[in-house]
């Protein structure tokens, strides 16, 4: 039988802890391996964008928890990013994270079908979201989950 999982609303003061937690490691393994960090800079930036992007502030974000047998087993924060070229406000997929122990169980599935349900109810029309050239496993996700590729980011080192 698969594991039991459950979607919910983020609850800021009961999910906080766990929330900033993961999504840290989320974010800190997005910069790639070969690029230098300031782990203190790191950090207070994190901090930063948490208050800035405000998971808690339902104008501004929508978050859902998800838990496998009863525990915080991953997550999901929709927000608004500025098109660069449109200056259109897309929603945006900010952190899809599940904790290492509740892997490959389908929970990033559930998450991302809530949001999307979620999404359609308020009418939107698309999601977007960044993916690390070195995350196979969210490439490999959004690709099941049909997403297509709209922009290459590259750089080159000197
Ligand atoms: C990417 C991530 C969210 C996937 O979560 P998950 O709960 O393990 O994913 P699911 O079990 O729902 O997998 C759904 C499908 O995605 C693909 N997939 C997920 N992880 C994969 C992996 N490590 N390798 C290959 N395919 C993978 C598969 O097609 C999988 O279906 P299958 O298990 O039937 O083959 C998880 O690995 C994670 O939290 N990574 C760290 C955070 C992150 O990088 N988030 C994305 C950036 S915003």
């Amino acid at each position: 039988m698969g594991a039991a999982i459950t979607i919910r609303d983020f609850d800021p003061q009961r999910d906080w802890a766990e929330f900033v937690a993961l999504n840290y490691r989320t974010f800190r393994d997005s910069v790639p391996a070969d690029e230098p960090v300031n782990e203190a800079a790191f950090k207070q930036h994190h901090a930063w964008l948490v208050a800035h992007f405000a998971p808690n502030d339902p104008r501004k974000a929508k978050v859902f928890v998800a838990e496998v047998s009863g525990a915080y087993a991953g997550h999901v924060w929709v927000g608004n990013q500025t098109d660069f070229f449109t200056k259109r406000q897309d929603p945006w997929i900010f952190d899809l994270s599940v904790k290492p122990t509740c892997r490959r169980k389908g929970v990033a599935l559930a998450l991302h079908g809530k949001v999307e349900q979620w999404a359609r109810q308020q009418g939107l029309t698309l999601l977007g979201l960044q993916v690390m050239a070195h995350n196979e496993a969210a490439q490999k996700l959004y690709e099941h989950l049909g997403y297509k590729a709209r922009a290459i980011s590259l750089k080159k080192t000197l």
